[in-house]
C-alpha cells in the first residue's frame, strides 16, 4: 500500500528526445514560426484557423499570427515547454488544441488572455500538476480535457472560474481521490470522465461521490468511477457502493476533528500529519501535503455533529464544577463537624454535669413527641 501513487513516478512518462541533429533541424523550423505575421510557415492557415498539426515542433518562440485567428491546432508536435506569453496576443482564440505533446509544465499565466476560448485540448500530455491560477479568466470554457497526463490532484480553486463548462475529462491520470469543493463551481458541467484512474473509495471520496450523485441527478452524466482500493471494493464502481458505507468516516472525524482519515492509511493527510507513523516511511512523511490545508468545505452533517460535540462538552464542564463544588462543600463542612466534635470531646470533661443535664432533657423531650 505505502508508496501507491508517489510522486517520484511522475517523471516516468517524460519521454527522451531524438537525435541533436533532428533537434536543430527542428528548432530552425520553429524559428520559421516567427517570421512576419502571415501565416507561419510550418502551419496551413484556412480563414481564421490556423494548423500547425504534427510538424515535429520543439519550441514555440513568441508565434505571431494573422490577427482574428480563432482556432490554433497544435497537437502531435514535441512540445515540451511553452513561454508565458506565448498565447499572449490571441485574445480571439477559440479553441486551442495542444493534445500528443510532451508539455510537462504550463506557466500559471499562459492563458491568462484567452477569454474568449471555448475549447482547450490538453490530452496526452505529461502533465503531473497544474497552477491553480492556470485557468483563471476563462469563463468561456465549454470543453476541458486534461485525459492522458500525470496528474495526482486537482487542485482547489482551479475550476472556480470555469462556470461555462459543460465537458471535462480527467481520465486515465494518477488520480486517487478529489475535493468535492473543488468541483462544485462548475454549475453547468453535463459530461464528466474519471475512467482510468486508481481511485481510493475511502473517507477522502465520501463527499466527491455525494457531489457526483446530485451531477447525476441533474441529468449529468460520469463514467465509471473504479476503486483500486480499499481491496474488498476493488474493481467496483463507486456509483453503486451505498453511501452507508461510508458512515464510519464521520466517528472518525468526530474523533479526530478533523476529514482524511482512512482505514487503510493511505490518505494524504493521514500520510502527511503522521496519523500512522508504524504503516508510513519516514520518507513519506517530508513531503509536503497542500491537500490537507484545504478543507474549506465541511458538510452541514459534520458541522452538527461538532456542534453536538461542543454543547455536549460545555453542559459536562458545567455539571463536573457543581460536582467539584459539592465536593468541596462536603469535604469542608466534615472537616469542621469532625473540628467541633474533637473541641466538643476536649471539653467534656468540663461540662460533664450540662451534658448529663442536656441528655435527660432531650429524652424528655422526645418522650413528650
Ligand atoms: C478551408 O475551410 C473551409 C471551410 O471551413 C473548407 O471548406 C476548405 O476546404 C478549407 N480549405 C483548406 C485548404 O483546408
Ligand atoms: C503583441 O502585440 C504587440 C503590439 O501589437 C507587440 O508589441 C507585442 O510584442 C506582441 N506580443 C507578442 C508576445 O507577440
Ligand atoms: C470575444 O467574443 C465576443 C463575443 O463573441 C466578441 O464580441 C469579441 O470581439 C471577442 N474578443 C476578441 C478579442 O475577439
Ligand atoms: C500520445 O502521444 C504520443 C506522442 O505524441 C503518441 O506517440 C501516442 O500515440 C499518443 N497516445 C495516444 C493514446 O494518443
Ligand atoms: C488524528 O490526527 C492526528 C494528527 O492530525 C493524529 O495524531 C491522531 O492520532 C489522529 N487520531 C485518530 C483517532 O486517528
Amino acid at each position: 500500500m505505502p508508496g501507491l501513487a508517489t510522486p517520484c513516478e511522475s517523471g516516468r512518462r517524460r519521454r527522451s528526445l531524438s537525435s541533436p541533429v533532428l533537434l536543430g533541424l527542428l528548432c530552425t523550423l520553429a524559428v520559421l514560426l516567427q517570421t512576419g505575421s502571415g501565416c507561419p510557415s510550418a502551419c496551413v492557415c484556412n480563414g481564421t484557423e490556423v494548423d500547425c498539426s504534427g510538424r515535429g515542433l520543439v519550441a514555440l518562440p513568441t508565434l505571431s499570427l494573422p490577427p482574428g485567428t480563432r482556432t490554433l491546432l497544435l497537437p502531435n508536435n514535441r512540445l515540451s515547454s511553452l513561454p508565458p506569453d506565448t498565447f499572449a496576443n490571441l485574445t480571439g482564440l477559440e479553441r486551442l488544441d495542444l493534445s500528443n505533446n510532451f508539455l510537462d509544465n504550463l506557466p500559471a499565466t499562459l492563458f491568462r488572455e484567452l477569454g474568449n476560448l471555448t475549447d482547450l485540448e490538453l490530452r496526452n500530455n505529461s502533465l503531473t500538476a497544474l497552477d491553480r491560477e492556470l485557468f483563471q479568466g476563462l469563463s468561456q470554457l465549454r470543453r476541458l480535457d486534461l485525459s492522458l497526463n500525470g496528474l495526482s490532484s486537482v487542485p482547489l480553486g482551479l475550476l472556480d472560474d470555469l462556470q461555462g463548462l459543460t465537458w471535462l475529462s480527467l481520465a486515465t491520470n494518477r488520480l486517487h481521490a478529489l475535493e468535492r469543493p473543488a468541483f462544485e463551481p462548475l454549475a453547468n458541467l453535463q459530461f464528466l470522465h474519471l475512467g482510468g484512474n486508481p481511485w481510493e473509495c475511502d473517507c477522502n471520496l465520501r463527499d466527491f461521490k455525494h457531489w457526483m450523485e446530485w451531477l447525476l441527478y441533474r441529468g449529468g452524466r460520469v463514467d465509471a468511477v473504479e476503486c483500486t482500493l480499499p481491496k474488498d471494493l476493488r474493481g467496483r464502481d463507486i456509483r453503486g457502493v451505498p453511501v452507508e458505507m461510508f458512515n464510519y468516516c464521520l466517528q472518525l472525524e468526530d474523533e479526530n476533528g478533523s476529514v482524511g482519515v482512512s482505514k487503510g492509511g493511505a490518505a494524504p493527510c493521514s500520510r502527511a500529519g503522521g496519523a500512522q507513523p508504524s504503516e508510513t516511511p519516514p520518507v513519506a512523511d517530508a513531503a509536503p501535503a497542500p491537500d490537507c490545508v484545504r478543507q474549506r468545505y465541511r458538510p452541514v452533517s459534520v458541522r452538527r455533529a461538532i456542534g453536538t460535540v461542543v454543547i455536549a462538552g460545555v453542559v459536562c464542564g458545567i455539571v463536573c464544577i457543581m460536582m467539584v463544588a459539592a465536593a468541596a462543600y462536603g469535604c469542608i463542612y466534615a472537616s469542621l463537624m469532625a473540628k467541633y466534635q474533637r473541641e466538643l470531646k476536649k471539653r467534656q470533661p468540663l461540662m460533664g454535669d450540662g451534658d448529663a443535664d442536656g441528655d435527660p432533657e432531650e429524652k424528655q423531650i422526645s418522650s413528650v413527641a
